[in-house]
């Protein structure tokens, strides 16, 4: 729980920020990033080899597979995964991929059984991926060893209801890997959410193109004058950079809006409230960035994380969740996407997403163009390039070509638990005092 001291700092934070007429002192100048990053095959590579394989990734809910023996099938970064919910309650994740010949051993996305069994020749698993059954065994040599013939695990860890997973077995633990986040995440009620909605569009722009646009507030008066402008003083955005990449923007509503208007655009009466949400998560616009690729705001009504998986260099599978506590029979949250009858499953992007995703496909073509060069950000884009900067590192900064990479001109002094600004604005706020004096 935050406490007063730390919601007193936010908000003059956040004010400090609306009222400075340069980016903070000593805020680095952010060079200009390489256009390629988001249009060569090079990159894109190494980007799949290194942050996709060796970070936590967003997998699903435990409403998915809420009993002992249901499973799901999970290909979103690539590799063809099962997610298990064992005999024993442990959730665990495998490679979808029989030790004999290299069947799905899972065929459907959905599931339940106390055992898995490879269609191709039966070869059966327990849940826990040990193998327990060869038919016809005395085919094969009197050595031949089951024990060393169990599913291929791949690394599996929940943060309350929500299931991550990481190619990487020498990675980090979740925990470790969302470092201050586990804290600050505790009143969002991970454990409690249920899953309302999860669709997935597909997009013509490279992940990073879909994603940024939801990484800085500086377009939201722009794209979103009735949408999110409502909700959002871009002028009084404070974001904050944590460890291993992830990051948080922190808005309130802009001054002239009216209580009533931002309680009827962002948070619909029906639903359930978190309660123990606290004052800024209740009054303000928070979004979440959780290196690699998932965005979320976090209110006192949702969480609801936007999430972008590459399918290749110029496509991107963007998935709309909506986690929410219990429904009972009211109407099921679903924050990002609307009934439409001709779409494939029948839900559309909405106005909001729609706005936010209008100009992926043009913006690639123009990055594949001889007229895209480079992209200068600004102080409120920062987030941007310290993404940047956070998906280098992962690579490796060796491993990226010199013409590809960005400079780590945003050093840790900028990442929390420091921040320059807080001393800044006690200095201003003490010459005030003085001036006034
Ligand atoms: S490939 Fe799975 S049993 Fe043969
Ligand atoms: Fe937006």
């Amino acid at each position: 729980m935050m406490t007063e001291e730390e919601i007193a700092r936010l908000r003059a934070l956040m004010e400090w920020e609306g009222e400075r007429s340069a980016p903070p002192e000593g805020f680095p100048r952010l060079p200009d990033m390489p256009a390629a990053r988001y249009t060569s095959p090079e990159y894109f590579a190494l980007e799949q080899e290194h942050i996709f394989r060796k970070s936590w990734l967003f997998a699903g809910h435990i409403d998915e597979i809420p009993e002992r023996g249901c499973y799901m099938r999970w290909n979103n970064a690539g590799d063809p995964i099962v997610i298990v919910h064992g005999m024993d309650g442990e959730v665990r994740a495998f490679y979808n991929t029989c030790r004999h010949r290299g069947a799905p051993v899972v065929t459907e996305d959905r599931g339940k059984s106390a055992r898995l069994m490879c269609g191709y020749h039966n070869w059966t698993y327990k849940t826990d991926g040990t193998l327990v059954g060869v038919p016809e065994r005395q085919d094969f040599p009197p050595d031949f060893d089951m024990s060393c013939r169990g599913l291929i695990p791949v690394r599996c860890e929940m943060l309350g209801n929500v299931i991550f997973v990481n190619f990487d077995d020498g990675a980090m633990p979740l925990t470790d890997w969302l470092g201050p986040l586990v804290e600050e995440w505790e009143e969002f009620a991970f454990d409690k959410v249920r899953l309302a909605a999860r669709y997935s569009f597909d997009l013509n722009c490279n992940w990073k193109v879909a994603m940024e646009a939801n990484m800085e507030v500086y377009h939201v008066p722009f794209i979103h004058p009735e949408t999110v402008a409502p909700l959002v003083d871009p002028k009084r955005n404070l974001n904050t950079m944590y460890p291993n990449g992830h990051a948080r923007m922190l808005a309130p509503p802009p001054r002239t809006t009216d209580r009533e208007h931002v309680r009827a655009v962002d948070s619909p009466p029906e639903w359930q409230p978190i309660e123990s949400v606290g004052e800024i998560g209740r009054t303000c616009t928070q979004s979440y960035t959780l290196f690699p690729n998932w965005v979320s705001p976090l209110s006192n009504y949702f969480v609801p994380p936007l999430v972008f998986w590459p399918t290749s260099l110029t496509t991107t599978r963007l998935e709309l969740v909506t986690m929410a506590l219990d429904w009972g029979d009211g109407p099921t949250p679903d924050l990002w996407t609307v009934p439409d009858e001709n779409a494939p499953n029948g839900r559309q992007m909405s106005p909001i997403i729609l706005e936010d995703t209008q100009f992926g496909e043009a913006i690639q073509q123009s990055m594949q163009s001889a007229a895209f060069r480079s992209v200068p950000l600004s102080y409120q884009e920062a987030r941007i390039y310290s993404f940047h900067q956070s998906c280098d590192r992962m690579i490796g900064i060796e491993n990226v070509p010199e013409q590809f990479r960005v400079a780590q001109v945003i050093g840790d002094e900028w990442v929390w638990p420091h921040d320059p600004r807080v001393r800044q604005m006690e200095a201003a706020a003490q010459q005030g005092r003085e001036a006034a004096e």
